[in-house]
């Protein structure tokens, strides 16, 4: 099957370059910026960097992979602006990390950076899995992968748990096809389609030794690392304001006790954890309020949690054993 057999109907107009031909791009107009504030003034970039930097805890190493990421786009625009010929770079990424690490978040952020500098069109991210991308019946795939390619182009393709897409264990599996499609668009395509694969680092490294081509393809891997027990707690404070909660004292203390409990159990799930476990603790808050019909309930009322509300957790029943 010839390279241009995938390129997509109504997106085709790009050239499609044999695997070792860069992409040039030549055809963006000179926005007239010549220095890098002026790309920044001419962008939301530095406000969506901000936001990251603001809304996210942690994550050190990511905020700053992100930051070179985006340095790299706007020195290109400045190139670009003074008519020198930029290889449209790769800029496919792999996030790695266990659950809850904020990879999904972070993909969102990285779309719209990707759209404040022009790499592409709108800035949308499509989130899919294996079963939106692998049909269960001969001819079934092809279409579905295209179907999704065609929603995501023109923005960000996360494919979370990447690694299903192959299972060599099943000699017939579609999941092959699915894959030589992907790596045919994020040659051919590269210019108007990022991907994002996603999923456990250990599962992903064997994914990539079985699947060279897919490798060749990733130009950044992003390793999320697992929160501390510090972070965990000031994700619940950001979560807490975001919504208009907070912990009284003692519950403060209970939900770092909490945290520290949870964190040694299995399916512990990082900021997943944490939002899920707020959750719980605004139900039972609501249970404990509503005990009392006839109570006149303060606004201090509505958004305090407190001790009780995080104690009543199971996780604390199960270490009395
Ligand atoms: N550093 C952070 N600061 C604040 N909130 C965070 C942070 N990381 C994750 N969250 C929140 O935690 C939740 C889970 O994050 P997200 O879905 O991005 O994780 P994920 O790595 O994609 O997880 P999964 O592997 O389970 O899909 C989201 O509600 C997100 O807003
Ligand atoms: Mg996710």
């Amino acid at each position: 099957m010839n390279a241009s057999a995938y390129n997509l109907p109504g997106v085709t107009g790009k050239a499609s370059a044999p695997e070792s031909t860069p992409v040039i791009n030549t055809a963006v107009a000179d926005t007239g910026a010549r220095t890098v504030a002026q790309v920044m003034a001419q962008t939301q970039v530095q406000q969506v960097m901000d936001a990251l930097d603001r809304d996210l805890v942690g994550l050190k190493p990511v905020k700053s992979r992100i930051r070179d990421i985006a340095a790299l786009l706007v020195i290109d625009r400045l190139r670009l602006n003074l008519g020198l010929a930029a290889q449209s770079p790769s800029l496919h990424m792999c996030f790695t990390g266990n659950p809850g690490t904020g990879k999904t978040t972070v993909a969102m952020r990285m779309a719209q950076i990707l759209h404040e500098l022009g790499y592409v069109r709108s800035g949308h991210l499509v989130a899919v899995t294996r079963d939106d991308l692998v049909g269960q019946y001969i001819g079934h795939t092809a279409p579905k992968t295209k179907e999704v390619l065609k929603k995501a182009m023109g923005g960000v393709l996360f494919i979370d748990e990447a690694y299903y897409l192959y299972r060599p264990e099943n000699e017939r599996d579609y999941g092959q096809e699915a894959i030589e499609i992907l790596l045919q668009v994020m040659e051919n395509q590269r210019d108007d389609l990022v991907v994002i694969l996603a999923g456990y680092k250990d599962r992903m490294d064997t994914f990539f030794m079985s699947n060279p081509g897919m490798n060749s393809r990733i130009a950044h891997h992003i390793d999320f690392p697992d929160y501390q027990e510090d972070e965990l707690e000031q994700i619940a404070q950001h979560m807490l304001n975001e919504h208009n909660y907070r912990f009284d004292d003692e519950a403060q203390t209970a939900f770092a006790n909490y945290l520290h409990l949870r964190k040694q159990q299995p399916h512990f799930a990082n900021a997943r954890s944490v939002r899920n476990a707020l959750e719980r603790a605004r139900l039972r808050q609501a249970s404990r309020l509503f005990a009392n019909p006839d109570k006149e309930l303060t606004a201090d009322d509505l958004s305090t949690l407190n001790a009780q509300d995080i104690l009543a957790s199971r996780v604390f029943q199960n270490t009395k054993g």
